[in-house]
């Protein structure tokens, strides 16, 4: 297939073509991947928890994030690749975003991912700006845990959602090409992918987003113990890992992965 760009992902979105994405840190997987029809690979902090064995995102650095981002970038031939901004990398000011993001886009990011809403919004103008594509992250925002009080659902009440809309819309007009919406209950997210000019890609927000995305060693039922609800194992069944990818590309296609009623109200 020819190389995804900003300017394909907006034409699929346009005509209401699910978007996929899943967590990809290297080299062979990125391969795998992208062999399978994957839209978008994230190098995602989430590797601080599934591949260093951290209990949770913030210990993470850019170097290991940028690390990564090459590893994937080797591997990749024409996925759309999106890095994540690890935490305390662009929380101090415009300046140090800036530079945490070039680093990121210097070693083989397409595009960026940066928690929060809000406080984050003058940054992702600057980064636009200076020709560096973004993606938001609403909802739960793992860099947020402690704050957030933990793994929990977000949105839920009124005010809650409003802010989350609000912040949703700040995300798209100061140029956010995309959001991940992670842990919203479906009906919220919903609404705010309706509302949207620009397509969101939902984690445990049920099926009305524009796209999807699960961090790949859950879907591939690697991580041991209980997995979140929301994730589905594609190894079942699958008589490899390349075709449980595509079983994800196909199920998230058609609509028939995520199932919302396995999600809150
Ligand atoms: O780090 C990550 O894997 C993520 C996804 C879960 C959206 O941010
Ligand atoms: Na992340």
């Amino acid at each position: 297939r020819k190389p995804l760009t900003l300017h394909r992902l907006r034409e699929l979105h346009a005509t209401g073509e699910k978007l996929t994405m899943l967590t990809c840190y290297d080299a062979v997987f990125a391969q795998v991947l992208d062999n399978a029809g994957v839209e978008m690979l994230l190098i995602g902090d989430s590797l601080g928890m599934v591949l260093q064995g951290h209990d949770s995102t913030l210990p993470t650095t850019l170097e290991e994030m940028a690390y990564h981002t090459r590893c994937v970038a080797r591997g990749n031939r024409s996925a759309w690749i999106v890095a994540d901004l690890p935490f305390g990398s662009y929380h101090e000011s415009l300046e140090q975003g800036v530079r945490s993001a070039v680093a990121l886009m210097q070693a083989g990011a397409h595009m960026i991912k940066l928690e929060g809403g809000g406080w984050t919004s003058p940054l992702v103008r600057a980064l636009v700006e200076r020709g560096i594509p973004v993606c938001g992250h609403l909802g739960l925002t793992p860099q947020s845990v402690h704050a957030l009080g933990g793994w929990r659902v977000q949105g839920r009440d009124h005010e809650a959602a409003a802010t989350l809309k609000r912040h949703a819309q700040e995300l798209a007009q100061a140029g956010a090409a995309m959001i991940v919406l992670e842990l919203v209950p479906a009906a919220l997210a919903r609404e705010i992918t309706a509302e949207l000019p620009i397509p969101t890609i939902g984690i445990g927000a049920g099926a009305g987003c524009s796209g999807q995305v699960l961090v790949l060693h859950d879907m591939l039922d690697i991580t041991p113990g209980r997995k979140p609800r929301f994730v589905r194992n594609f190894m079942e069944g699958a008589p490899s890992i390349e075709a449980a990818v595509r079983s994800y590309v196909s199920e998230v296609k058609a609509g028939r992965f995520p199932d919302d009623q396995l999600h809150s109200r």
